[in-house]
């Protein structure tokens, strides 16, 4: 008989529960970075992703800002997308079959100007029963109206009260900006109105500056940053949240921003994330999520543990 320390040694199992969604890996394709979500399939884009987010999609069509949409940083990214998407109808008609043929979960990322847009959009994801869970994004820093909701503890309940009267059957994720309130009043208010799960953090408002032609590098004045320079805010945000809001009222949160590496994506787990989002990542290189999902189950195991869950929280404090 072969020696034990011979024998296989038992994979950590890094499969989480999202609100009631198992996910076979606790990465999730960030909204508006893998265009609707069936984009990823085509180029076997899906290994390591436990679930795909789809583009923000709005009651009407958006163009989105004129170009130049996107800019490198230093340390990032820089967009102006401005949330262009085909519209609701559109997206009903031609998009959404191909999301029902995903195999992995997908989630249907919703935004609006108006208390009832959103309803409408929250009540079409609804209806199709393959969206495993509906993130209400409030929090767009390069349209002109995307942060009213955020910028108004009231206006923010009124909208997810109605959005959660809408989502009856489907488990509703709300996606915050960053926000250095202790503890977050949006956290806060997401989780009294019924919030399933919290996305933390959306992009961070930025600017760029052509000094030549001393002209903004987008075709907007200001974007949204993105990237390894906002990890360490988000960071900081998902544990303060964790510790306020979320621990207690055991909500789970999706951990967001500037994850590039396996240990960055580590980092959210400790703080309190049970699932992390990838989004610029996957521009620099569509194959990051399996490289990093190799590299946490490694550190599941050196760290002891059987499951990536054991680690939710787990940081030390000093
Ligand atoms: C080009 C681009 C488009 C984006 N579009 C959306 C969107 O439609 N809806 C949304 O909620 N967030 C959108 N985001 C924000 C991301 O989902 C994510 O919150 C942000 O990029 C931070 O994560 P990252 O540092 O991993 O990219 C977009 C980000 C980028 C870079």
């Amino acid at each position: 008989m072969a020696p034990l320390r011979y024998a296989a040694l038992p994979m950590p199992d890094l499969s989480i529960d999202l609100a009631g969604i198992r996910l076979g890996s606790p990465l999730i394709a960030a909204s508006g970075t893998a265009g609707y979500g069936p984009e990823l399939a085509s180029v076997d884009r899906l290994r390591g992703l436990g679930a795909v987010t789809t583009k923000s999609i709005t009651l009407e069509p958006r163009e989105g800002n004129p170009a130049m949409r996107v800019t490198d940083l230093p340390v990032g990214m820089l967009n102006a997308v401005g949330l262009a998407n085909v519209g609701l109808d559109a997206f009903v008609t031609n998009v959404a079959m191909k999301i029902r043929d995903l195999p992995i979960p997908a989630i249907g990322s919703i935004a609006g100007e108006t208390i009832d847009e959103y309803e409408q959009v929250a009540a079409a994801m609804q209806a199709m029963t393959f969206f495993k869970a509906v993130e209400v994004n409030i929090s767009c820093p390069n349209t002109d109206d995307g942060r009213v909701f955020a910028e108004s503890p009231e206006k923010l309940r009124d909208l997810l009260v109605d959005i959660r009267g809408v989502l009856k059957n489907t488990a509703m994720i709300v996606k915050l900006p960053l926000d250095f309130g202790h503890p977050s009043r949006a956290a806060e208010v997401a989780v009294e109105a019924g919030a399933d799960a919290l996305t933390l953090i959306n992009t961070v408002p930025g600017m760029s500056i052509d000094v030549k032609t001393r002209r903004s590098r987008l075709g907007r004045f200001s974007g949204g940053t993105s990237g390894p320079a906002i990890h360490s805010f988000a960071v900081r945000m998902v544990a303060d949240v964790y510790r306020e809001v979320a621990s207690p009222a055991g909500i789970p949160i999706i951990g967001l921003g500037g994850v590039m590496r396996w240990q960055d994506a580590a980092e959210f787990i400790l703080v309190g994330a049970t699932a992390v989002g990838i989004g610029t990542a996957l521009f620099v290189d569509p194959r990051r999520p399996r490289k990093i999902v190799k590299g946490l189950r490694k550190w599941v195991a050196a760290q002891g543990c059987d499951s990536i869950r054991d680690l939710v929280g787990a940081v030390e404090v000093a």
